[in-house]
């Protein structure tokens, strides 16, 4: 979907369908104008069947005087309770009408979604953003591709009065949050046939050729030279080769300490010979989202030009039963020196993460944050809504929590106090790698946390998060609006 900025007035478009947004059952400044157009009709029509709850559609075909095809009011709530969080309800469902119909075009009277006091470039992110986000579809390979008949291939945008620089570069922001999430959905939604450690290597190639940034891939041998070796237990099980992938964004300043994202890259998660139950374990085929999420919040920040550095670290590889797989017990030794007593060969993201986050110590980042479907225990805690938090810093945490409760993608803190760690002591290593069934999230979070004592750290567990199951089993994109805002935040941009 294209997005841009039209001087226009709103009767005289020549468009699909014009969004019209109303405040309180009253019709805004571009709505008058609409109404007026239509000799009084629109008001009348909106008043009658337009329910004012935020999101609620009304779709009004071939309206005299106006040059639209259709205008469609969208209702934002009451007029002194408009948020950031109504205008998601409203671009939410304003996105999947035209998805799913056949207006080819689209636009949207910008103005008259602002009340209160916010600001034009958030309601255009944020219009971009949900609108775009819900076009997404995912090319499914099957026998007969068929052609996609609904779907508006462009947006604008109308305002009354000038545009400046900050709407057109939030518009823009918006759009290249919805082409991230795309991209992470779709590497989240591929099997694992097709998804494996190389596919993924092979994207952050793609776009660091696209967007002119530095990639570099490690093999198996390159991994092993760098004494990962509890990364390399994890893939000891797996025929299809393992992967380190580092990518290197370089928008800020060259001396910049970096952001450094750490994205869990399992592509399969079997358990390993701690063997999952069979029931929905194909749904493990999304135990690379983290990975996923780093990816495409990189497409975001390349696509948007934003002037900060940052770093992504992919350490992604099958996780499987097999003769060579590492058994329960045995004692492996991680890039860090620390030895750790693999009890449970399911744990294995903590084993892979923990050596992507002595790696990260070289960048001398200003803060590292992973993203891991870590936990099902994550799953029981928060449920769906929102992903775990945790974090060695509580400033850092409370950036997180606060740019996820702003945009809609929530992340909530959970403890990390120092008795936790107990639960992971062993007879025969450093540590163990589970903690026993209290406190699951944590004990994986403070497994992490011995890792990343050279720097300030965040943990985003997106178990619970990342994807959906039943009828609409698919990935979410999550958390690309969250990682993206809060480098948007850093950048000052
Ligand atoms: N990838 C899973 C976590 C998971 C499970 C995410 C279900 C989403 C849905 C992870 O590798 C795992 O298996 N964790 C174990 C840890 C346990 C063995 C300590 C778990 O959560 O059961
Ligand atoms: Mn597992
Ligand atoms: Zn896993």
């Amino acid at each position: 979907m294209e997005f841009s900025i039209k001087a226009s007035t709103p009767e005289k478009l020549k468009t699909a369908c014009l969004v019209l947004p109303i405040a309180g059952g009253e019709l805004g400044a571009q709505g008058k104008a609409v109404d007026a157009a239509a000799g009084g009709a629109l008001a009348k029509l909106a008043k009658r069947d337009l329910d004012e709850k935020a999101g609620s559609l009304l779709a009004v075909p071939l309206l005299p005087g106006v040059a639209a095809e259709r205008v469609l009011l969208v209702s934002l709530g009451k007029r002194d309770e408009i948020s950031e969080k109504t205008l998601r309800a409203a671009f939410g469902t304003v996105g999947k009408w035209l998805a799913s119909n056949k207006a080819d075009s689209a636009a949207l009277c910008a103005t008259d979604c602002l009340a209160g006091d916010l600001a034009l470039p958030v309601v255009l992110r944020s219009a971009a953003l949900l609108i775009g986000d819900a076009d997404y579809r995912f090319d499914a390979p099957r026998a007969k591709r068929e052609p996609r008949k609904t779907g508006a291939a462009k947006l604008e945008v109308l305002l009354v009065g000038k545009s400046d620089r900050a709407a057109a570069a939030a518009l823009a922001q918006g759009a290249a949050i919805a082409s991230g999430m795309a991209l992470a959905k779709d590497l989240g939604n591929l099997p694992a046939n097709y998804c494996t450690p190389s596919y993924l290597a092979d994207t952050a190639r793609k776009l660091g050729k696209q967007y002119k940034f530095k990639v570099e891939v490690f093999d198996k041998a390159a991994i092993a030279k760098l004494g990962m070796g509890s990364f390399l237990s994890v893939a000891a099980g797996s025929v299809e080769p393992p992967r380190f992938i580092v990518m290197d964004y370089k928008g800020g300043k060259a001396k910049d300490a970096p952001i450094v994202l750490v994205g869990k890259g399992i592509t399969f998660d079997t358990g390993g010979i701690s063997l999952k139950p069979g029931e929905g374990m194909d749904e493990m085929k999304f135990d690379m989202c983290g990975a996923a999420s780093v990816l495409g919040t990189f497409k975001a920040i390349a696509e948007m030009q934003l002037p900060l550095n940052v770093v992504g670290l992919i350490p992604t590889t099958e996780n499987m039963p097999s003769g060579q797989a590492t058994k329960p017990g045995d004692v492996v030794t991680s890039m860090s020196g620390l030895t750790i007593e693999v009890l449970n060969t399911d744990a294995e993201g903590r084993l892979i993460l923990c050596d992507a986050l002595t790696y990260a110590e070289r960048f001398k980042p200003a803060a590292v944050i992973d993203i891991a479907t870590l936990t099902g225990a994550c799953i029981i805690a928060l449920g769906h809504q929102v992903s775990g938090l945790m974090a060695n810093d509580d400033m850092l945490a409370r950036e997180l929590m606060d740019v996820g409760l702003a945009t809609g993608d929530r992340a909530w803190q959970m403890p990390l106090f120092d008795e936790y760690q107990d639960q992971l002591k062993s007879n025969f290593a450093d540590m163990a790698n589970i903690g026993g069934r209290p406190a699951g999230s944590i004990t994986a979070a403070a497994f992490l946390s011995r890792f990343t004592k050279a720097y300030k750290w965040a943990h985003l567990d997106i178990a619970g998060t990342a994807w959906k199951s039943g009828a609409e089993k698919g990935a979410t994109g999550r958390p690309v609006p969250l990682l993206t805002h809060f480098l948007i935040q850093r950048a000052g941009a």
